[in-house]
């Protein structure tokens, strides 16, 4: 795969490096520059705009051309035939499962939905208002002192149980973070129902009422599970990546990973364009708030993306999704519904949005689906979290099996105070 082709550095002080060029399966090429600190010189570029941080066979992008592939598949084709857990499956295993093995692997997640009783008890530790999201990184991190039976991270084997106790626990305690918000008693998992039928029944069946689900709602659940599932090395997974660079548990890199994805430039950005949408109130105002975007006052949250300067194919799928949704609830002429959708048109067509190739991303549509699904506006992240889980799992499973990876350690232009000497208190 890699090829002989080189890039040349020529520095101004004469010293010339080569540097070899590396060519992936798809995607842009890559400047191998691990040798540059050998010459005691460092690159710059503090969001990584420019930067490739690792090997990976996970997921491709195409950020121009609007392509989402996870091991191959398009997401489009994965949003429309398959399932959250087969995908699952799909990117942590590198193929998708035939039947006995699709069965196989949802039976042991299923099986394994219930987390241990006390972590009940733990949940009463936070306040009732806590943020789901605060609940979600602190239970989530907790989950290394409940399952500390397989943490060596050396074991393929015990990776592969802490994956599958993740990937089947997240949903019930995000379930739960709801319930303690919401002052409900939490439901136990029920093993009769998918994956994402499983969810909105902990978060919306009681004790008291027998629990009916809509078909059309699961599926919208799953499709917005699937199409959050992966995203190659955005904030929270590098930081998943980062975290487990230094051997840390995958239950604590995981932990982490929610904590990344927490702000409103990554997954909050449901949460802010449920906000925004709430915020501007009446389509009247749409001009107004429009002006204001490009007046650099705020940013039209749930648009843009780093990568996709094209239409986001998840966002494509999940306005769909969101159309069906709507139309099954007959909300379609709901005032935050219309709001929405003329808001889209403006920005679709306004040449500021053109111009800075500022699309709807997933989490435009994603929140107005589940505003619909009756999902809290706090819920949201939540919701994201539990579909990403499968893609930090597996990034981070990757890297791990690697076996010569080493802790991720980057390095900075130092601009601060150079050498000064102490001076005491008193003279200061
Ligand atoms: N509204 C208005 N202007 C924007 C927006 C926006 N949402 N996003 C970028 N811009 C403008 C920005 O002002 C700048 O303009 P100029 O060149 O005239 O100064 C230009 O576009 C480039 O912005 P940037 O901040 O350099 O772009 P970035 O690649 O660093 O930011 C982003 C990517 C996603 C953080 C940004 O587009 C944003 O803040 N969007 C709103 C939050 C959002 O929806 N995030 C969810 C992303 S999808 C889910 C996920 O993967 O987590």
């Amino acid at each position: 795969m890699d090829n002989k082709r080189v890039a040349t550095l020529t520095l101004d002080d004469g010293r010339s490096v080569e540097f070899p060029i590396l060519s992936g399966t798809l995607g842009s090429d890559v400047i191998d520059i691990k040798n540059l600190a050998k010459l005691g010189l460092f690159t710059y570029d503090p969001a990584f705009f420019s930067t490739a941080s690792c090997t990976s066979t996970i997921t491709f992008i195409d950020g121009d051309a609007g392509l989402l592939y996870y091991r191959g598949y398009p997401i489009e084709q994965l949003a429309e035939h398959s399932d959250f857990l087969d995908v699952s499956y799909l990117l942590w295993n590198g193929e998708l499962p035939d039947a006995a093995q699709s069965a196989k692997f949802k039976d042991t997640v299923t099986h394994h939905t219930m987390v241990h009783e006390q972590i009940a008890r733990f949940f009463s530790g936070f306040r009732r208002d806590a943020h789901p999201m605060a609940v979600m990184v602190g239970v989530g991190g907790a989950l290394s002192a409940f399952y500390h039976d397989s943490l060596d991270i050396n074991d393929a084997e015990h990776r592969r149980i802490s994956a599958m106790r993740m990937l089947a626990k997240v949903p019930t305690i995000a379930a739960m973070a709801h319930k303690y918000y919401t002052g409900a008693p939490f439901m136990y998992p029920k093993n009769k129902f998918s994956y994402a039928e499983n969810l909105l029944y902990m978060m919306f069946a009681t004790p008291t009422e027998e629990y009916q689900s809509n078909p059309v709602l699961v599926r919208a659940l799953d499709r917005i599970l699937i199409l959050h599932a992966d995203h190659e090395q955005n904030a929270s997974t590098s930081t998943v990546r980062l975290a487990g660079s230094s051997g840390a548990n995958p239950f604590a890199c995981i932990a982490s990973g929610i904590a990344a994805l927490w702000g409103p430039a990554h997954g909050g950005a449901n949460e802010a364009a449920l906000k925004m949408l709430e915020e501007v109130g009446d389509i009247s105002r749409v001009p107004e708030y429009v002006q204001g975007v490009k007046d650099k006052k705020y940013r039209l949250m749930g648009f843009g993306h780093r990568v996709y300067k094209n239409m986001d194919p998840r966002a494509s799928v999940m306005r769909q999704t969101c159309h069906e949704v709507l139309k099954e609830l007959k909300l379609e002429n709901s005032k935050l519904f219309e709001l929405a959708m003329e808001l889209e048109r403006v920005a679709l067509s306004d040449p500021y949005f053109i111009d800075h190739k500022l699309y709807p991303n997933v989490d435009f549509y994603s929140g107005i689906v589940l505003r619909a699904l009756g999902i809290p506006t706090n819920m949201f992240t939540v919701i994201f979290a539990v579909a990403r889980t499968v893609g930090w799992i597996s990034q981070w499973n990757e890297m791990i099996a690697e076996g010569d990876h080493k802790i991720g350690r980057p390095r900075q232009l130092y601009r601060g105070a150079t050498k000064r000497d102490f001076v005491p208190v008193g003279s200061r």
